[in-house]
């Protein structure tokens, strides 16, 4: 997971193709988180899904394998994540991959009755036009499933990376877009009202992001974050002794999260739900 002030870049170009190399360990960094945030987004059926930011593309392929009959649209700014969900759905039928800004994409005459985002939603500039333009895409009795980190205050991870790291300030506005921007919920309640969307509700989750697996969980975990996120981008830029030393504190840091074979990461976020309110 990256850190604030991410733009498209981030997901893009060289740093996007570190990401699409990392689905694997980025789809088990959310652990638990999945299972529930795909339970509350077919709590109801659905016709056609869109997964805004949808990445690599697992919740899409989920929501693609649990309902066969119904479509799902992923959408996403990265082409190289975008590659990767293409692949992993080549037997699903019913599993679309589309380069766009979601602020921007248009929908087809079949219009999606839910939106699901995990994490994705975070990044817009302007959040109220963006998802002001989503609803004007969906249908009217649409639902809308997303997750978000919780502020950064909440989630032990980020604050342990930047203490270990003191190399990654967290921007003087904590909306500026990026995976914290939202974590008020008075402010996403404001950003969503305002865009149409109401019957809010927000689950405040707290799970283990899992950074590292099996007999050499430490260096898999370190591996990890010396390759995507803050930390690889904080680091990239260090030599010599100084890199070595942060490498170390990050280890250390890792290693005091373990929980048997796994490393695993105290995090927080929301699974906000909310329904069309025209
Ligand atoms: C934290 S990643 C989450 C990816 C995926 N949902 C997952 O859970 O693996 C955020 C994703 O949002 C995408 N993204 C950022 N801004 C976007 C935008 N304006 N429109 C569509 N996708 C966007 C990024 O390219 C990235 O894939």
């Amino acid at each position: 997971m990256s850190d604030a002030s991410v733009s498209g870049s981030e997901w893009t170009g060289k740093t996007g193709k570190s990401w699409a190399h990392e689905w694997q360990r980025t789809d088990r960094s959310f652990g638990p988180l999945t299972e529930r945030l795909v339970a509350a987004a077919t709590a109801e059926p659905f016709d056609h899904a869109l997964d805004i930011g949808c990445g690599a593309g697992e919740i899409s392929i989920s929501l693609a394998r649990m309902s066969p009959a119904s479509q799902v649209s992923g959408v996403d700014i990265s082409e190289e994540l975008l590659a990767v969900a293409r692949e992993r759905a080549a037997d699903l039928p019913n599993a679309h991959f589309t380069l766009a800004d979601a602020s921007q994409w248009i929908a087809s005459d079949r219009r999606p009755d839910l939106v699901v985002s995990r994490h994705g939603v975070m990044f817009f500039d302007d959040p109220v036009a963006a998802f002001s333009h989503v609803s004007r895409q969906v249908s009217p009795d649409a639902r809308m499933v997303f997750s978000c980190f919780r502020e950064r205050s909440e989630n032990l991870w980020a604050q342990e990376l930047s203490s270990v790291l003191d190399v990654l300030p967290a921007p003087a506005d904590p909306r500026t877009p990026g995976p914290f921007a939202f974590g008020e919920r008075d402010y996403v309640t404001a950003i969503l009202e305002e865009a149409g969307w109401g019957a809010l509700r927000f689950d405040a989750i707290d799970y283990g992001m899992v950074a590292g697996e099996g007999p050499d969980a430490l260096d898999d975990a370190t591996s990890y974050f010396l390759r995507i996120g803050p930390a690889a981008r904080a680091i990239a830029a260090m030599s010599g002794e100084e890199r070595d030393r942060a490498i170390s504190r990050l280890r250390t840091m890792l290693e005091s999260h373990r929980k048997g074979d796994r490393i695993e990461l105290p995090a927080s976020c929301w699974i906000v739900s909310a329904t069309l309110a025209r």
